[in-house]
């Protein structure tokens, strides 16, 4: 069961909770998702709203439902489901049932335009997100050679912008 608050209230340190905990992205609708880890993220205020940022590589199956989705939610899980988050970030969902697998028991969050988010009864926090902006990366922009070595392979971040419509709290 979750409560909404506001975003003012939370306690989180971004960089602990994305960068070293992380947290799962789900986009799709209620009987077509997929859930990927992520830890790189960034939370913050753009166009006077609060936002979520991801990068999310081509790659992943999850991008293509990020593209055909209006939304996503990040579902920060307790420390106890590291092994969850892990296996949902060591596994693709284009070859497994990444739910069974793992026990998450899907819950769904009604948004403004009428669609329905997915996130996971398990999570102790739930950011529901419009996508607002999608930027693609390439070699182009990065200043620094690290940076470049570090992309040979061509498999270039998308970064989505949501805005944060809502914040859901375990009760
Ligand atoms: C701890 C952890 C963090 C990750 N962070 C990201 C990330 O921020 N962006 C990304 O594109 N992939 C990231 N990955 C890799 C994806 O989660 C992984 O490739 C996953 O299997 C993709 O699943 P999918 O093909 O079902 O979308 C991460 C993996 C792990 C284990």
């Amino acid at each position: 069961m979750f409560v909404e608050v506001t975003a003012d209230i939370l306690e989180m340190n971004p960089f602990t909770a994305i960068g070293k905990d992380g947290f799962l992205i789900t986009a799709g609708s209620p009987d077509n998702f997929n859930i990927m880890t992520a830890s790189w993220g960034s939370l913050g205020v753009l166009w006077g709203r609060n936002i979520v940022t991801l990068y999310v590589k081509a790659s992943r199956h999850t991008h293509k439902f990020l593209e055909e989705s209006e939304g996503f939610t990040c579902s920060f899980l307790e420390p106890e489901l590291k092994d969850t988050l892990l296996w949902c970030g060591q596994h693709s969902g284009r070859d497994n049932d990444k739910v069974a697998a793992t026990g998450l028991i899907p819950e769904f969050i009604p948004a403004q335009t009428g669609a329905e988010r997915v996130t996971f009864k398990q999570a102790s926090l739930v950011l529901s997100c419009t996508k607002a902006s999608v930027m693609q990366v390439d070699a182009s922009q990065f200043v620094l050679t690290e940076l470049k070595n570090r992309h040979k392979d061509g498999d270039f971040h998308s970064v989505y912008i949501g805005f944060i419509d809502k914040v859901l709290a375990k009760q």
